[in-house]
């Protein structure tokens, strides 16, 4: 597992203009130079990605983006490639957000897109996490579902690469029926390792990065660093606010 911590912002349809694109985009850059042990990775609307881009890249503040086409070209109506998209520095790729899946993509989907991703040497940035807790333990085999159908003929050199973010769905976004606690983050973090540990084996699940999202706030995150068994956050709303950003990543 990385020493360091990774805070990723998922503007997802956010900003509505390059102007504040960018404005926000210096004042997170500005800001992540305090940072000591953080990383932060910074995924706008791919329309913003040029202007971005040109305003430059810090080893503390990365880009990322919050989708990819599943195929490097072709007859895809629609798609952005991995290609397109390196081409801007993008390092990270967030891939099988909750958003998207419940749009229609299916784990087959994430799974080809994930290997896209690693083809082309960026960082996927998996989301799984379950969307209800309602009946008994059924939400741990929905997360291994996931995991088995999202990892399927992935290699266990490649998985070391991989970012699982675990986002439990009914604590995302303005929705969100409530927080999840930090023990529920660090319950679903060693499930995560035991999956991995039967798929591949021990030292793949010790070492992997596994992040946690949904409502993090500057509140809570430290709880979640100190008790939640992550050592990082993908952020959307208070992704939006850079000072309430910058300090969920000094958390
Ligand atoms: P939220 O979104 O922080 O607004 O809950 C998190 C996400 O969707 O990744």
């Amino acid at each position: 597992m990385s020493s360091k911590n990774i805070i990723i912002a998922n503007w997802k349809s956010n900003p509505n203009s390059e102007e504040k694109a960018t404005k926000l985009f210096r004042s997170v850059k500005s800001l992540s130079k305090t940072l000591k042990n953080s990383t932060v990775i910074i995924c706008p609307p791919v329309v913003f990605l040029k202007a971005l881009a040109s305003i430059g890249i810090l080893t503390k503040c990365k880009l990322g983006i919050q989708d990819i086409s599943a195929y490097d070209g072709g007859a895809h109506t629609g798609e952005i490639s991995v290609s397109m998209v390196k081409a801007f520095g993008v390092s990270h790729v967030i891939v099988g957000h909750s958003e998207r899946r419940a749009s229609g993509e299916t784990n087959i989907v994430i799974n080809e897109k994930i290997k896209t991703i690693l083809e082309a040497g960026l960082i996927p940035v998996l989301c799984i996490g379950e969307r209800e807790r309602e009946h008994g333990m059924w939400y741990l085999h929905e997360v291994k579902k996931q995991l088995e159908e999202n990892l399927r003929g992935i290699n266990k050199n490649k998985i070391k690469k991989i970012i699982f973010a675990y986002e439990p769905v009914w604590a995302i976004g303005a929705r969100a029926t409530r927080v999840a606690t930090p023990e529920e983050s660090l319950e679903m973090s060693i499930y995560i390792r035991k999956v991995l540990s039967d798929l591949y084996d021990t030292n793949i699940a010790k070492t992997v990065s596994i992040i946690y999202g949904g409502s993090v706030d500057e509140r809570n995150a430290s709880s979640f660093i100190e008790h939640g068994g992550v050592h990082g956050f993908l952020v959307g709303r208070a992704s939006l606010d850079p000072k309430q950003f910058i300090t969920i990543a000094q958390a």
